[in-house]
């Protein structure tokens, strides 16, 4: 079974998708085997990864996973993702559309919380580590997230509104285990994105951040419009000019996580 971690924050706008699809672009690199399952309805790394939905022959995503609540279905939704690096074809992907929105609907349903559990069981043991994006909220969908993984991971703007929801994330991830069948599930750390010291109010939350997670800071990822280009673009880091500086910052996240969470 591959290392599951879920990728959260109660906010939107916290940088989680980037965190995401960018760890599984350095893990790719340093040669593990990623999956990144798109747990959003809003289909946002699905996309910056390259996934391209075909409306006329619509490929099986999140959706279709947790609707079969069958185990191991996951092994037929894994999809190779659309950038062409070399590396990316050690990236598969678990897409999401905006239909994924129809299984929140279903929390009420007996055992809908482990239904992405049972999808992957089985379903990822040929991954090192599977990266699980979660939407902006605490609700249905991520706590089917938080119930198949075995860490969770937090992303943070460091604004105080941003770092307050992280804060939540944390809260929510340490009291939900036994609620959610699923007692060994762990808060690793948090990453704080987007960090420009021309801010005030970034320095200050900052400071703040590193006082209130101590050793569990992960590290910050400084705010770089080639950022919002890849992702925008849905390109690599590496097709980025001038992207030496990024690309160290996310392969140095990449090697804390591989030293957290070691592969299986
Ligand atoms: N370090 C960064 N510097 C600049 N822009 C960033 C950075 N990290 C993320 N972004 C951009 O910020 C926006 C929001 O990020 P996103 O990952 O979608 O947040 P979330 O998934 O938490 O809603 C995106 O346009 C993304 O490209
Ligand atoms: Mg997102």
């Amino acid at each position: 079974m591959a290392r599951r971690v879920a990728i959260g924050n109660n906010k939107g706008g916290a940088k989680k998708t980037t965190l995401a699809v960018r760890l599984a672009e350095a893990l790719a690199k340093a040669r593990f085997r990623v999956g990144v399952v798109d747990l959003d309805p809003q289909g946002n790394a699905s996309r910056r990864l390259g996934w391209k939905d075909d409306p006329n022959d619509p490929p099986l995503t999140t959706s279709e996973a947790i609707e079969a609540n069958a185990e191991g279905v996951a092994a037929q939704v894994w999809q190779p993702i659309g950038w062409t690096a070399d590396y990316a074809e050690r990236i598969v992907l678990m897409p999401a559309r905006f239909t994924l929105e129809d299984r929140a609907t279903e929390a009420g349903q007996r055992g809908a919380y482990r239904r992405l559990a049972k999808a992957l069981k089985g379903a990822d043991d040929h991954l090192d580590y599977v990266l699980i994006d979660c939407p902006p909220s605490l609700g249905h969908l991520t706590q089917m997230g938080l119930a198949a993984a075995h860490y969770a991971l937090g992303s943070t703007e460091p604004e105080h509104d941003s770092v307050e929801a992280v804060v939540r994330y944390r809260d929510f991830v340490g009291a939900s285990g036994e609620d959610l069948a699923n007692p060994e599930l762990s808060f690793l750390g948090v990453v704080v994105s987007a960090y420009d010291m021309r801010i005030g109010a970034h320095v200050g939350q900052l400071d703040g951040a590193r006082k209130l997670f101590g050793d569990a800071m992960w590290g910050v990822i400084p705010r770089r419009s080639l950022i919002t280009n890849a992702d925008e673009y849905a390109q690599t880091l590496d097709q980025q000019s001038d992207s030496h500086e990024v690309r160290a910052v996310f392969e140095n996240l990449a090697q804390r996580f591989v030293k957290e969470v070691p592969a299986a």
